[in-house]
């Protein structure tokens, strides 16, 4: 079982804050940018079957559909599901959005996806190499995908979450267990043994000031990362 019940409960208390951009899901209306910048290295997203898991109230599952993308959501929080339904049947956007985790979705799923998005979700599920297991059952031979997530290390404790949630209130307390961040080189490795290979790790530099994100070469605190299915085993 790969959802984790405490966690899910969180993200039920918050999904109506979903689509206020002041509100505690701020910075990653902020960041949105920097990762439809950083897959647009690999998609222009048109026709492209797209996997958003964990898609929270669909920040990035609206953009990558208005850009011509045939687009599945799923989240394992009901209320969020419902909040990311209605704001894209109020934009008109035909988005695919199931309540399931991963593990739910591949029971009754048939279909493979060109790009999986894992976006700020990785660190908050229960079992981790579960997931990237089942990951295998919607990636076709040629899939890409895509992760963000933070590093686990003294500054991503000081910074990700003491400053995060405590001091500057830039997301809800206990939003993370510090615990469950996860270094590059332990997702790397999980990947590995499930036959993927990674094939990009970019880091994300955070402004205090402007609140603003840009991509960089520093790994310390959030990263992307991307994998491939390793073609040697598959
Ligand atoms: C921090 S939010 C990120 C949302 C979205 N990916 C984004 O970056 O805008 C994490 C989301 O993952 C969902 N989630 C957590 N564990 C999950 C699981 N096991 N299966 C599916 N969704 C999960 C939560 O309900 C929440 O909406």
């Amino acid at each position: 079982m790969s959802s984790n019940k405490e966690e899910i409960e969180n993200f039920d208390k918050y999904a109506h804050e979903w689509w206020n951009k002041r509100g505690p899901y701020k910075l990653l209306h902020n960041l949105t940018p920097v990762r439809v910048k950083y897959i647009k290295e690999y998609t222009d997203f048109k026709n492209k079957k797209i996997l958003d898991i964990g898609c929270g109230g669909g920040l990035l599952s609206e953009v990558m559909a208005e850009a011509g993308g045939d687009v599945t959501g799923i989240d394992a929080s009901r209320e969020t599901i419902k909040i990311a339904k209605n704001h894209a049947k109020e934009k008109k956007l035909k988005i695919d959005y199931k309540k399931n985790t991963l593990e739910e979705f591949i029971k009754t799923n048939k279909k493979k996806y060109d790009f999986v998005i894992c976006f700020e979700m990785i660190e908050h599920v229960s079992n981790q190499d579960d997931l990237i297991k089942n990951l295998l059952k919607v990636c076709k031979k040629d899939s890409k995908v895509f992760f963000s997530t933070i590093n686990r290390n003294i500054l991503s404790f000081i910074f990700a979450k003491i400053i995060a949630e405590y001091v500057l209130h830039l997301v809800p307390k206990n939003t993370h267990t510090y615990e469950k961040f996860i270094k590059p080189s332990e997702l790397n490795t999980l990947l590995e043994n499930n036959g993927f290979k990674t094939i990009d790790i970019t880091g994300v530099k955070f402004n205090p000031l402007s609140q603003s994100f840009k991509l960089s070469s520093f790994t310390e605190i959030n990263y992307f990362l991307t994998a491939e299915l390793n073609k040697r085993e598959n």
